[in-house]
């Protein structure tokens, strides 16, 4: 059997820096984050990218409104980014910034190389633009005449521009997609693309002479790049690349894609073309997670409702927040948020449920250790639901069925809780110490599986185990 490492190359989207990060984008972020934790554990190589995208017409838009220059704005805001991943405990190996000085070399010399290619030429290019989406758009995606997204009416571009032969990699693209060659996940999301494929890929504009904020194109001072192009390159560089289309860094292609619906078809045709045109190979899945709402409301800043992840850090805690965002849909499908939901579902699984079961378990070991100090897995029921639960578990987060594999794990919780309920274990019987010795293995493979998702808390508890001595409530009632 070979002994060599799986390796696993897991990307989030580069976040616009025109604002700070909210649940949404620490929604992705923190579920990359439990994959790539996950992946760590099982002994795998793991790349996980984060980022931010710091060009084009939105950036300097934000900018001017706000009496900063870009490059201010752009300083201020991806420190703030970086901060809020640091305290979310995102475990990610490189941050890129598409500013950085090395990510607009290569951004500039692959230009180049489809510039001499013939895979950009000149011409006038005539489109609907929505700047909010920094994303083309058909008369059919509006509705009443406005981006659904943004509520505002997508500009009417003219100008003579760099285009970019999209249209000439619609039918191997289908065939790609088709085949998972691509993998565009859940299923849904695949017939999605197919379907906007049906209506053929028109070329597209690559260049902007108006937008001054961006990478200058090598062959023609007077265009910046279009920020998609700029900003989808980030996940070549940000693992080092160079620019050589015969050699790619070891992690190449990614394994995992992860974004919402908002940015799928841009990852699922211009990407690709891309790669295509460079002769790359293209990354092996997308998964494309639902978007969330709060209290039915798409979450916005003009209306006001939007959830920062560091009100809620500080209501709940780093792991709090991270298990609340990531129990709060099914990952893959549209969620509703409020705050009252996530009150309640603090209180019952974690002050209550998880945190609860910890002290009884640690309370009742303290006052009776049993004598094996080793936690072996016992005979019996509770080893037989432990075994259940394990793999249940362990086929979810293969799956990427994050918030099954919580709800796995927090069966687990309740059937200890029946358990104590059933057996009475501070009561002096004979089987006293065996039913004790059952809920510490229980509760140490309860950590075991929580790790990924709330590793601070895993680790307490392991050590509460351990030392045999309870610490403080991990989540204390709100
Ligand atoms: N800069 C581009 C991505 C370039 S990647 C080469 C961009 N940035 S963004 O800031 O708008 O981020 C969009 C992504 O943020 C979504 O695809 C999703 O991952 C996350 N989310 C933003 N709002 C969200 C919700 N309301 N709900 C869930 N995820 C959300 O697009």
């Amino acid at each position: 059997m070979s002994t060599k490492k799986k390796k696993f190359y897991i990307t989030t989207p580069i976040y616009y820096v025109n604002d700070q990060p909210h649940i949404g984008h620490s929604y992705t972020t923190i579920a990359a984050d439990v994959l790539a934790r996950y992946r760590r554990i099982q002994k795998d190589k793991v790349f996980f990218s984060v980022g931010v995208d710091e060009h084009g017409a939105k950036i300097e838009e934000a900018a001017e409104k706000k009496g900063k220059t870009p490059k201010q704005l752009c300083d201020e805001n991806s420190k703030i980014f970086e901060k809020i991943w640091q305290d979310l405990n995102i475990s990610y190996d490189n941050f890129i910034r598409t500013t950085d000085p090395y990510h607009k070399k290569i951004v500039q010399k692959v230009l180049k190389i489809l510039y001499n290619q013939g895979i950009i030429y000149k011409g006038i290019y005539e489109g609907l633009y929505c700047v909010g989406c920094e994303q083309y758009k058909t008369k059919s995606d509006l509705v009443n005449g406005k981006c659904p997204e943004h509520q505002t009416k997508p500009m009417v571009v003219k100008e003579e521009n760099y285009i970019f032969k999209l249209s000439q990699f619609e039918n191997i693209l289908r065939e790609k997609i088709e085949k998972d060659e691509f993998e565009i996940r859940p299923k849904e999301r695949k017939k999605e693309v197919l379907q906007f494929l049906k209506n053929g890929l028109q070329d597209i504009s690559i260049s902007r002479q108006r937008v001054k904020w961006g990478v200058v194109l090598p062959f023609d001072k007077a265009h910046t790049a279009y920020v998609w192009v700029d900003a989808f390159l980030n996940y070549l560089t940000v693992i080092g690349w160079d620019g050589n289309a015969k050699k790619f860094p070891k992690f190449w292609p990614p394994d995992l894609q992860l974004m919402s619906k908002d940015i799928l078809r841009v990852h699922a045709t211009i990407w690709p073309a891309l790669l295509l045109a460079l002769n790359i190979p293209l990354p092996k899945k997308l998964f494309v997670h639902g978007y969330f709402t709060i209290d039915t409301q798409k979450m916005s800043k003009t209306i006001g409702n939007v959830i920062w992840p560091n009100e809620m850090i500080e209501k709940f805690g780093v792991d709090g927040t991270r298990y609340l965002l990531l129990s709060a849909c099914p990952f893959g499908r549209d969620g509703d948020i409020s705050r009252e939901k996530l009150l309640e579902k603090y209180n019952a699984d974690l002050a209550k449920g998880l945190g609860n079961l910890t002290a009884r378990v640690i309370t009742l070991t303290a006052k009776n250790p049993p004598a094996r100090s080793r936690y072996s897995v016992s005979g019996g029921k509770v080893n037989k639901e432990i075994k259940k639960i394990q793999k249940n578990y362990k086929q979810a987060m293969d799956e990427f069925k994050l918030n099954s594999a919580l709800e796995e794990i927090w069966k687990l919780i309740g059937f200890c809780d029946r358990y104590i309920e059933k057996e009475k274990p501070w009561e002096q019987k004979d089987n006293q110490l065996s039913v004790i010795n059952d809920l510490l293995i229980a509760l140490s493979n309860i950590a075991e599986m929580l790790e990924p998702f709330l590793p601070e808390t895993s680790e307490k508890i392991l050590k509460q185990i351990k030392s045999k001595s309870k610490g403080k409530p991990l989540f204390p009632r709100i």
